[in-house]
């Protein structure tokens, strides 16, 4: 299995939670590798940008205001199969949905404030990390 990297945020729900901790050492219990990390108050523009993909949806602005609401965390996780593993370590979209022991199933109150991002195929995953990273911030890790 193939060594990739993906990129990971915490949104505004869980930061204010004070859950990062916990968060992370899910992400490590499963393997993955945190080889960047910041947290980042994102702008009305940045979100915009970030999450263009989903422009024509009827929650784009919600979704956007939301991200904007407060600080996130955004983190670059690696390890093998790294794409799938996160999401299946954040459970499904909706916190209902989500399997028990999940990220998204014990810290997420609702669709709209959901925990966590992760990136949902490779190209997407080189595209969100270097929205957040630079060559210079991102680490090789043993
Ligand atoms: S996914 O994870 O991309 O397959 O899920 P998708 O359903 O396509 O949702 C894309 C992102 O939009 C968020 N979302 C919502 N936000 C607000 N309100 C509603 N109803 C809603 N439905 C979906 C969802 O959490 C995804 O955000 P990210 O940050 O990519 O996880």
């Amino acid at each position: 299995m193939a060594v990739e990297r993906t990129l990971s945020m915490i949104k505004p729900d869980a930061v204010a939670k004070n859950v990062i901790g916990e968060i992370y050492s899910r992400f490590e219990k499963a393997g993955l590798r945190i080889v960047a990390s910041k947290m980042v108050q994102l702008s009305a523009e940045d979100a915009g940008k970030f999450y263009a993909v989903h422009k024509e949806r009827p929650f784009y602005k919600d979704l956007c205001d939301f991200m904007c609401s407060g600080p996130i965390m955004a983190q670059v996780l690696e390890g093998e199969n790294a794409i799938a593993k996160n999401r299946e370590v954040m459970g499904a979209t909706n916190p209902k949905e989500a399997a028990a022991g999940t990220i998204r199933a014990d810290f997420a109150d609702s669709i709209d404030a959901n925990a966590v991002h992760g990136s949902d195929a490779a190209e997407t995953a080189a595209q969100e990390i270097a929205f957040f990273f630079n060559a210079f911030e991102l680490c090789d890790r043993p």
